[in-house]
């Protein structure tokens, strides 16, 4: 393992972690872009399928689509860098995830910058949500409170963060003294800029991936491989 990343750990106080769907590739969750597969933004189109354009043209495909996300999501299980993460109480963990596999590991900081796949809410933001059975997912559905439809409460292409979020986001970012950034490609803003903001107020960033990003000129130290052999590694003892 890197000294310099092992040193940056054990002397930080706090730390951030910031994932990225490869976080959850080695528990079967398919990521969105991969040079090698393609990833879902392949083989999907995201403007038919995570906009509220598609959701409104075809609420029916979409509804569809995120099932079958979900039942995947169902079937898979936190991997070993979920489950060193999760080990660690004393860091924040802020993910772009919609998987809870964070959160069924265990961890107990998790700030869901893109919500969450396991709650559908009102597309009319009429304020009702409610929690899915993600191994046995509900179609397309009125919304008890207004009529309007349900939807995941994950966020589209063309919408706003949610502001309490992205808010405890930021502020954990400003003042940690070092970000574990994992498996993300760091090509998504708002949240990518996280990174930028990270470093600029002092911390230390340090990359796990399976190949450089487009956050790889932030990194103090960029570790290149899979996140469920080098994260357990990297967070194993403090002092
Ligand atoms: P991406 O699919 O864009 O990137 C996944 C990253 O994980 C890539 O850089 C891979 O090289 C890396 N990777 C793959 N397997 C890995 C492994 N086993 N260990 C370590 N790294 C690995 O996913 P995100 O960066 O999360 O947004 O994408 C950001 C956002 O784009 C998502 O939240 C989603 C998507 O559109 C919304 O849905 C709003």
């Amino acid at each position: 393992m890197n000294d310099v990343a092992r040193r940056i750990i054990r002397s930080a106080e706090r730390i951030v972690s910031f994932s990225g769907a490869g976080l959850s590739a080695e528990s079967g969750v398919p990521t969105f872009r991969d040079p090698q597969t393609g990833g879902l933004w392949k083989d999907f189109d995201p403007t038919r399928l995570a906009s509220p354009q598609g959701f409104a043209a075809d609420p029916d495909l979409v509804t569809e689509w995120y099932a079958w996300r979900r039942r995947t999501i169902a079937e898979a299980q936190p991997n070993p860098a979920h489950t060193a993460l999760a080990a660690r109480g004393d860091i924040t963990h802020v993910t772009q995830n919609v998987d809870d596999l964070l959160r069924r590991a265990g961890a107990q900081h998790v700030i869901e910058l893109h919500g969450t796949i396991a709650r559908d809410r009102c597309h009319a933001a009429c304020g009702h949500e409610e929690a899915v059975d993600l191994a046995d997912p509900p179609g397309l559905r009125a919304c008890p409170a207004c009529g309007d439809h349900l939807r995941p409460d994950v966020v589209w292409f063309g919408e706003t963060l949610p502001a309490e979020a992205w808010e405890a986001a930021e502020r954990a970012c400003v003042s940690c003294e070092a970000m574990l950034v994992v498996g993300t490609s760091a090509a998504v803003y708002p949240a990518a800029g996280l990174i930028a903001l990270c470093k600029s107020a002092g911390a230390k960033i340090i990359i796990v991936n399976t190949q450089p990003s487009e956050a790889s000129d932030l990194a103090d130290v960029e570790l290149l491989g899979k996140a469920g052999e080098i994260v357990p590694e990297l967070l194993q003892e403090r002092h």
